[in-house]
């Protein structure tokens, strides 16, 4: 909380569940501006690239360990595999020329499997589990974590990571 107040000035309790449905929101809209090809597109992408990147590591290193249990193991396991698929695909997007045929084709696999993770993590399993796993006040405190944590890596460019985290998933601590 303390740095929180250093950062923005102000107490703010965002519930972690509407923060990270509001990131795959923002994301989605990104790639929605990206097809339709409206503005900079090379900017689009790199924007695209950086908050992808940043959602991924905030679920990676404090979501996922959080709420870790014998009932989310099983969906955790198979969300970093979803966020390696999509590393891959990012990775090799931010190399291409963007008129490059199978660029348009890659954007439209990465629109694919980021609404099938945005509606497996939101809807399907794990946020409703996680609701029950914790109370209102330990998921503002944990949004919090996730918060200070996105706008660290958004002042660099978290993209610039991707490349060297595709050879595989993501770990995660066993069921404590
Ligand atoms: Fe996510």
């Amino acid at each position: 909380m303390g740095l929180l107040r250093k950062l923005f000035g102000k107490d703010t309790t965002t519930d972690v569940l509407e923060l990270l449905a509001a990131q795959h929101k923002e994301v989605d809209e990104l790639i929605a501006k990206l097809e339709h090809g409206s503005g900079p597109r090379r900017a689009l992408l790199m924007q695209l690239a950086d908050k992808l990147a940043a959602h991924a590591t905030v679920e990676e290193k404090l979501f996922y360990p959080a709420v870790m249990a014998r009932e989310t193991e099983d969906q955790l396991h198979e969300a970093v595999e979803e966020h390696l698929a999509l590393k891959r695909l990012l990775a090799d997007m931010v190399d291409m020329r963007l008129d490059d045929d199978s660029f348009h084709a890659k954007l439209s696999v990465l629109k694919e499997q980021v609404t099938h993770h945005a509606h497996e993590e939101e809807e399907q399993k794990l946020f409703p589990k996680v609701k029950s796993l914790l109370t209102a006040d330990e998921r503002a405190a944990l949004g919090n974590e996730v918060l200070v944590m996105f706008e660290e890596l958004m002042q660099g460019h978290p993209a610039q990571n991707v490349p060297a985290e595709t050879a595989e998933a993501a770990k995660l601590p066993s069921v404590r």
